[in-house]
């Protein structure tokens, strides 16, 4: 059965992470003929019911040279889901012991950790990003918010790291000074926040667009579409995400505009870092916003995005653990386009109460049982990926996060694929269970 740790082939993984893009990269690389085991530091319940082994109680996860010895005892290619071991230079760790991982190094993920980096560095490239300016102090911050038109937007943005919710898009000057307050007075983001970075508010459709790079070229993934605000009709504070689909048609419909995203955003990015002396490898992903049929760079993340992974990889019909390798390897050019469905993938994320704020853990999540035992249900093209769930003292599944679980359909149209997944997502809940109801139906238009 797929999923399962069978031991079938020669190359054993370590997925590093514990979302729900971590469980679907481990369930979707588990298809490949050639991956015998899957590890997960640390996975989740998910991950344990798909019968893939979580190594937390073995190998203290946020050690990355005892990480790196486990990889190579168990002879693992090691792929890494999230942020944060990338800004701390997991990849290094891995590379000085001479463990396989597909990831940028500490330099090369400075285009996510640090937004003042990123923007600079667009700057120097000639990459297409709105207009920004640079602080340390937020009284300076204020005035240069006093000095603005009325009519002028910003989006106010904490350097650091914030897990998608130092970004905070601002409707009028008042919002603009309430935001500085917040990311440079009160620290909500803590050290993250001791430079911002002001851009002007751009207008259109935000598009996510994501690569897979061997230090030299890039190979396109499948285009999708994130939902980041926490309610219907984009409104609220922003998420990690709280849903996606494949394809983007606003992307897949427009050839310039294809072509302007590869050749002036993601060649440029990978190129440019190559000279500036941080070889990208990895997943590179833009998150643009389409205006007037041109593409901007609103911010890169150096990873694969959590929704947009659970939509991309159920269509992919190519053998992922090849590309991975050859992304390690620096021999991308060797392969052929990557091969995706003809099917629309819809997924909708179901959060706890509170989240991307304070949220209680612990509630007892019903419904789980009858799809499947709580696997992945890899059956009639619905799955299950777990992001914050464990298990209490009961042998209950339990929530442990704010994400807590990503439902995903595919359809051969996107009616369908929006239908099938709100059908499960019914099926399912918990005290406090909160979910958008509108993700896909901004797709409906382009078909
Ligand atoms: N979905 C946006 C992200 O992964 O950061």
């Amino acid at each position: 059965m797929w999923g399962m740790n069978s031991g079938k082939g020669n190359s054993n993984v370590l997925i590093i992470g514990s979302g729900a893009r971590e469980h679907a990269l481990g369930f979707f690389i588990s298809k490949s003929a050639d991956v015998g085991k899957v590890f997960f530091a640390n996975g989740n319940a998910g991950t344990l019911l798909d019968g893939f082994e979580n190594i937390g109680l073995k190998v203290e996860i946020n050690n990355y040279a005892r990480l790196a010895e486990f990889a190579l005892e168990h002879e693992c290619v090691t792929i890494v889901g999230p942020e944060e071991p990338l800004a701390n230079g997991i990849v290094d760790v891995f590379n000085s012991k001479g463990a396989r991982i597909l990831g940028p190094t500490k330099d090369a993920a400075m285009l996510e950790s640090s937004k003042v980096y990123a923007k600079e560095f667009m700057r120097k490239h000639g990459i297409p990003t709105p207009p920004f300016r640079v602080f340390d102090d937020p009284n300076k911050a204020k005035d240069y918010i006093a000095s603005l038109k009325d009519d002028e937007r910003v989006v106010v943005k904490a350097d650091g790291l914030a897990y998608g919710k130092g970004v905070i898009v601002c409707n009028s000057k008042e919002d603009a000074y309430s935001a500085i307050d917040r990311i440079m007075i009160a620290k909500e983001f803590g050290s993250a926040g001791d430079r911002i970075v002001i851009e002007k508010r751009l207008y259109g459709e935000e598009a996510s667009f994501i690569c897979l790079c061997d230090g030299n070229s890039i190979m396109p993934l499948a285009t999708s579409q994130d939902h980041k605000r926490l309610y219907d009709n984009d409104e609220g504070p922003n998420t990690g995400g709280m849903g996606a689909y494949s394809p983007n048609m606003l992307i897949d419909g427009d050839d310039e505009l294809y072509k302007q995203i590869i050749h002036g955003i993601m060649e440029k990015t990978i190129h440019g870092l190559r000279s500036d002396g941080r070889e990208f490898k990895g997943f590179l992903y833009a998150g643009l916003m389409i205006s007037n049929g041109e593409a901007y760079v609103l911010e890169f993340n150096v990873r694969l995005g959590d929704p947009e992974c659970q939509v991309i990889l159920p269509r992919l019909e190519s053998n992922l653990l090849d590309y991975v390798n050859h992304a390690i390897d620096g021999t991308l050019d060797q392969l052929e386009p990557l091969q995706w469905s003809k099917k629309y993938a819809l997924c909708v994320v179901l959060a706890s109460k509170g989240y991307p704020f304070r949220y209680e853990k612990g509630k007892v999540i019903t419904g789980l049982r009858s799809n499947n035992n709580g696997r992945v249900a890899n059956y009639n093209d619905v799955f299950v990926f777990h992001a914050g769930t464990t298990f209490n003292q009961q042998g209950q599944i339990v929530t442990n996060g704010g994400r807590v679980l990503s439902i995903v359909a595919l359809a051969y149209s996107m009616r369908d694929a929006i239908d099938k997944a709100y059908r499960l997502v019914n099926t399912i809940s918990w005290d406090g269970m909160h979910y958008r109801k509108d993700i896909g139906l901004k797709a409906l238009k382009y078909l």
